[in-house]
């Protein structure tokens, strides 16, 4: 059925959205992305050309090749674009009254036929579900940070979802070349659920004094992972990584999602990580 897919849309282009948009127009789709005002759509085009560009001064593309993926991707501030689309990946902040009002809009401007999926780290895919008239056409897609390189996304379920809209899902994941696994709407997924209580682990050892945050990531890294767990924070954002220990917390009870104060003292002061330029480390 994904072999029907022609257009994909995409709304919210920060961080994530951006990386998704990318990663399909990568595999020839056309993509629509869609952003709230002028201002934002410019941040959007902002990270795909730096994205793209960062792959081309690499050589892993050519500049006619970063060209033809940009160029495959529209860009407008209006619901209305994503009139004609087969799938739409939502990406906008993890507020569920945002992410609500945006299934009520694409209900309404998309196909009927269409799947409406979202990127959701941390919210019910079931409680996004249920705002449209079509909660059986929407599924959860979960790309990981930074998108065009993570090789995994989690395919969420709820139980309304049409087995025909999960396939049409799995086969575009598998178009993509990533690795999709399927999984109930449970707090956390299968990726977040394991690696949260880790991350939270870190934050808490911090903050106590445990050891400096260079040391707990030089051992984390020295055992052969990409990443020092605090350095990862700050890429997936400590705004995202509270969100995402309260959901499996709210869910779980398990006290090593109780997100380490240090984690919610932080957000509270906008040191947000990367993306604020101040987290567990200072960023230019
Ligand atoms: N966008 C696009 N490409 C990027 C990128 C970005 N933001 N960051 C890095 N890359 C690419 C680079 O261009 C480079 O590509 P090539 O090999 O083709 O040249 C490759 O990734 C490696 O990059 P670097 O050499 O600059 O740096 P690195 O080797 O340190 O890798 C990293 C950077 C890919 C981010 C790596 O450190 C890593 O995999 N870290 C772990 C990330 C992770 O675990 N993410 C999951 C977070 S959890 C999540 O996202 C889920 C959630 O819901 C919160």
């Amino acid at each position: 059925m994904a072999a029907s897919l022609n257009k994909v849309g995409v709304v919210g282009l920060g961080t994530m959205g951006a990386g998704i948009a990318e990663v399909l127009a990568r595999s020839g789709l056309s993509v629509v992305g869609v952003e709230v005002g002028d201002e934002a759509l410019r941040r959007g085009r902002g990270h795909l050309e730096r994205s793209t560009g960062r792959a081309v001064k690499r050589g892993r593309l050519s500049v006619d090749e970063q060209q033809a993926i940009l160029g495959r991707i529209e860009l407008s501030t209006s619901f209305g674009a994503l009139g004609d689309c087969d799938l739409v990946v939502e990406a906008v902040p993890e507020q569920l009254p945002l992410k609500r009002r945006v299934f009520e809009q694409l209900d309404e401007v998309c196909r009927a036929d269409a799947v409406l999926a979202t990127n959701t780290s941390s919210l019910s895919v079931t409680e996004i579900a249920v705002s449209t008239n079509r909660p059986e056409q929407v599924v959860g897609v979960h790309f990981f940070n930074p998108a065009p390189v993570m090789r995994l996304v989690e395919i969420i379920h709820t139980v309304l979802t049409r087995p025909e809209a999960l396939a049409v899902v799995q086969e575009l994941v598998e178009r993509l070349g990533k690795v999709g696994v399927t999984v109930g709407d449970r707090a956390g997924f299968i990726a977040n659920r394991l690696l949260f209580g880790y991350l939270n682990q870190a934050a808490a050892m911090y903050d106590s004094g445990h050891a400096s945050r260079e040391d707990i990531d030089a051992a984390m890294k020295a055992t052969g992972l990409p990443m020092g767990p605090l350095t990862l924070m700050d890429l997936i954002g400590l705004d995202v990584s509270l969100e995402v220990c309260e959901a499996i917390y709210r869910e779980t009870r398990d006290r090593r999602h109780a997100p380490a104060p240090i984690l919610r003292q932080m957000v509270t002061a906008g040191l947000l990580g990367r993306k604020t330029g101040r987290g567990f480390y200072a960023y230019d």
